[in-house]
């Protein structure tokens, strides 16, 4: 590939800006600079163009910013989104474990693989942490849809043998099959495997054991499951773990919580939790549609950032209400502003990228448009919807990306790009690559 100049509005952040005041990287006419995939430069146009000459320079109309990583989402779910009616434990019953069974057809699980990764694209994200089902084929099948488009994404096999009949394994399958993903496709170009034990009331005590196990045995790996979600979830788990401390401490019994451990939710946690999730450095995925959704609760930003507990933004997807993270951003806006806390925007940019990126151990690699990095990026339309527009025209920085946050989502990605190559463009109606 040859090298590639990309110009226009370009914003990211190279910290959490809660803890550095200097963390936002404006270039209000930059040049991103890209040769195989990779950013070589990037600053104010003006300051750069003379370094490359002969650049061929495309110019971008739009805000670019590093493209979203979703930090909790199950493709499995795509199809059941805006299920009516209950609850998490009724949810999954009555929803969710009738559509992960039909992932026993690899035919079907590669189709919504495709269809999941679509989407992806079309709200702007470009990295996630997914979860498959039960079924090592649905990660075969989600892993080899991202490969061939070139994306950096993570997924694990569901651990689940206290799962419904139809939907389980067994300690000895989990592990095994598990074994056989991770060598088959952790580490492979830019895929990362997580082991995925669904949550603490479908495992049994052997199963969480063996995903500790595999953990230890295979110390690049992520591990990805839900945590202290919903009230009657956490009341099931402590009648049947009577000597953890805590929801958390279940799975730290384990050697569960750990700097690659990401926990989905974190809603209801004691301070003695968030205590030893930053402690260990485990990261949190803040889910606000999802938690909206299900009548979970929200999540209690001043708690985890007293703490010090890391954290990034996840859609959820089926049980949040778009993939989007612009609209879950302008959602964990709300949310948090119930519990006494202001989100603000470029914090919740920071959580949709650099943050979800440090929380999947891609932080090298992408969420901050810095020199070195790959060049996943999205071009984002501040003007989307005539409403957008009249209150985007001569807002400060800070403005437009609130409305993006309160009023964007999936019409505000004008194009988003991958390694470099446009694999969205929202005007052309199609994905170009
Ligand atoms: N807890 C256990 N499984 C699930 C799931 O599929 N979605 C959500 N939101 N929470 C869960
Ligand atoms: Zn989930």
């Amino acid at each position: 590939m040859t090298m590639q100049g990309f110009r226009g509005e370009i914003l990211s952040l190279s910290h959490d800006p809660a803890e550095a005041p200097d963390a936002l990287r404006h270039d209000a006419d930059g040049l991103l600079v890209v040769e195989d995939g990779r950013i070589v430069a990037r600053g104010p146009y003006a300051d750069l163009v003379a370094r490359f000459p002969g650049l061929e320079v495309e110019a971008l109309e739009g805000l670019i910013v590093p493209g979203f990583i979703d930090a909790h989402v199950h493709y499995p779910q795509l199809d059941r989104i805006a299920s009516h009616g209950e609850q998490l434990l009724d949810w999954l019953e009555r929803h969710i474990f009738p559509a992960e069974q039909a992932f026993a057809d690899p035919a079907h699980a590669s189709a919504v693989a495709e269809a999941f990764l679509d989407e992806l694209l079309r709200h702007g994200t470009t990295s996630a942490l997914v979860f498959g089902t039960v079924h090592a084929a649905s990660v075969d099948a989600f892993f080899a849809a991202a490969e061939a488009r070139e994306l950096r994404m993570a997924c694990g096999k569901v651990l689940m043998d206290l799962g419904p009949e139809g939907l389980k394994d067994t300690p000895a399958s989990g592990v095994a099959e598990s074994e056989v993903l991770i060598r088959r496709w952790h580490g492979r170009g830019r895929l990362t495997y997580a082991v995925t034990p669904r949550f603490a009331l479908t495992s049994s005590d052997a199963q969480l054991a063996g995903a500790g196990k595999l953990l230890a045995d295979h110390p690049g790996v992520l591990l990805h499951t839900h945590l202290a979600e919903n009230t009657r979830e956490i009341s099931e788990v402590a009648a049947r773990f009577t000597q953890a401390a805590d929801y958390l401490d279940v799975y730290d019994g384990f050697g569960l919580v750990t700097q690659r451990s990401v926990f989905a939710h974190g809603i209801h946690l004691p301070d003695r939790s968030c205590a030893r999730l930053a402690e260990a450095g485990a990261g949190v995925a803040v889910c606000p549609s999802s938690n909206l959704f299900l009548g979970s609760g929200m999540f209690d930003f001043a708690q985890a950032q007293r703490h010090g507990v890391r954290i990034g933004l996840g859609s959820d997807i089926g049980a949040g209400t778009s993939l989007s993270l612009l609209h879950n951003a302008g959602v964990a806006y709300q949310a948090g502003l119930f519990k006494g806390y202001r989100l603000d925007p470029f914090r919740a940019l920071w959580l949709a990228t650099g943050g979800s990126a440090r929380l999947l151990h891609i932080d090298k690699d992408v969420g901050m448009l810095v020199e070195g990095q790959e060049a996943d990026f999205v071009v984002l339309d501040d003007k989307a919807t005539p409403l957008m527009a009249r209150r985007t025209a001569r807002a400060t920085l800070d403005e437009r990306l609130f409305a993006l946050q309160v009023l964007g989502d999936d019409r505000a990605v004008r194009r988003t790009y991958v390694l470099g190559r446009c694999a969205w463009d929202r005007d052309a109606l199609g994905c170009v690559a």
